[in-house]
């Protein structure tokens, strides 16, 4: 029996990482333990109900408005303990957050192997996304298995000089998670359509989400979008609708940017089922989130991404993503065309599998399975305290 730690800090890890713990759960060669970090509190917990999964650890290192030196101090400190009363053979942490960080430099503290979900993605500037492309990074430096979820993500890790037999294509784990709850939803539409009491407005018009987050967006990038935003609201058969991320900086921006303006709705951030639902309503996005570029892309919805650069390339290859890197006026003009063509997208498409196709979980947990086998003949790979 393999004991596994599972290291879940903000909304996007409960998402990415609840198909590994199912499938984790569902083999009976593991253990599988879960932390939240409490990085992210209600939105985390909001996502695990909703799946079925119970931490077995709750940290609390959330706290409103605390600098990066101040959430990376307070993590390593609550993750280290937990870490040693669990003795896991392996720490899985995904993606590019603080928490990743903390929950695989906390397990390399102790050599003990860090199996890293969604590795490989880079932008090549390390100030965007800041912090998360030093993180992930750092936790390519530390992990001894790479779940990569595209080729394009195996190449970037290969050329920086990780070994090849440490990296594995697998897909992305966001599209397991994905199927998953669109199943959920096509057994009880009713979940889906309870869009907090505002889909009645959708009727007969485009509907376009909006969503913005990141700490590099902040200041003038985020002025643009509310400029944008502002623009898109004057065409009466549109609606934008905006789940405002609960930092508070980004509430307080755009409520009063936002706040009032007609065919605007700025809601609460939706549970994750719901916001699935509401994604297969939309005909155009305009994010710079990371995961929601790539469920739009297994949705095959058009794509504004709010960035300057994105590690998420596979899409603008497609050209259904665009990146925002052109004046207003060109943004402008893009937007209106594609909300001007006919409402044939309004049901969301499903099947582009750039980003996976919905095994990913399974693919990684074999794979847990099989390095750990390889390890133990090549002791080699890995120092084992
Ligand atoms: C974090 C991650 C980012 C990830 C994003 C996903 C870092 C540095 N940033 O950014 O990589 O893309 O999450 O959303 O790791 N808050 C609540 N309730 C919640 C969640 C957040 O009140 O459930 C508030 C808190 O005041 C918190 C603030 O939002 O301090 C910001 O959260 P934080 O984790 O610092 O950064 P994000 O911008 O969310
Ligand atoms: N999401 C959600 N409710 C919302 C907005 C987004 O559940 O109101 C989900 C979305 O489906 C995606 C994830 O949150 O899987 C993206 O999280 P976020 O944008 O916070 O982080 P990023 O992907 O940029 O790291």
């Amino acid at each position: 029996m393999k004991k596994i730690l599972v290291i879940i800090g903000t909304r996007p890890e409960a998402i990415k990482l609840f198909p590994v713990v199912h499938a984790l759960r569902d083999h009976p060669e593991f253990e599988c333990v879960v932390c939240t970090t409490g990085q992210h509190r209600e939105m985390v917990d909001e996502v695990l109900d909703f799946v079925g999964v119970v931490p077995d650890y709750r940290l609390d290192a959330m706290r409103a408005g605390q600098s990066l030196d101040k959430l990376t101090a307070r993590l390593t400190t609550l993750i280290g303990p937990v870490i040693d009363k669990v003795a896991p053979d392996w720490v899985i942490v995904q993606g590019d957050t603080t928490s990743a960080f903390c929950g695989a430099l906390s397990a390399y503290y102790r050599r003990i192997r860090v199996c890293h979900v969604e590795a490989g993605l880079r932008t090549g500037d390390i100030y965007g996304p800041w912090p998360e492309e030093a993180n992930r990074k750092m936790i390519a430096t530390m992990a001894a298995l790479h779940c990569a979820p595209t080729e394009g993500a195996a190449d970037n890790l290969r050329s920086e000089g990780v070994a090849q037999e440490a990296i594995h294509v697998t897909g992305n784990t966001v599209v397991d998670a994905l199927i998953w709850t669109r199943r959920r939803l096509e057994e009880n539409p009713a979940t889906a359509s309870e869009l907090l009491g505002i889909n009645h407005r959708f009727t007969g018009r485009k509907v376009v989400i909006a969503t913005c987050h990141r700490r590099e967006t902040r200041g003038r990038g985020m002025r643009e979008i509310a400029e944008i935003l502002t623009r898109i609201a004057q065409r009466s058969d549109t609606l934008i609708v905006f789940p405002l991320h609960p930092d508070p900086g980004v509430q307080a921006f755009f409520s009063s940017r936002l706040g009032g303006v007609d065919n605007v709705v700025l809601i609460k951030p939706l549970p994750y089922h719901r916001f699935i639902g509401l994604l297969m309503l939309s005909n155009l996005i305009l994010t710079d989130s990371g995961g929601i570029q790539e469920e739009a892309a297994f949705l095959e919805i058009p794509t504004l991404v709010l960035r300057q650069k994105t590690e998420r390339v596979e899409g603008l290859r497609t050209g259904l993503a665009k990146l925002m890197d052109m004046q207003l006026d060109d943004t402008f003009a893009a937007i209106n065309s594609i909300l001007d063509q006919k409402v044939e997208s309004e049901a969301a498409n499903f099947g582009s599998t750039l980003y996976g196709d919905g095994s990913a979980g399974k693919h990684i947990v074999k794979l847990l399975l099989e390095c750990h086998e390889v390890i133990r003949v090549k002791s080699s790979f890995i120092p084992t305290p």
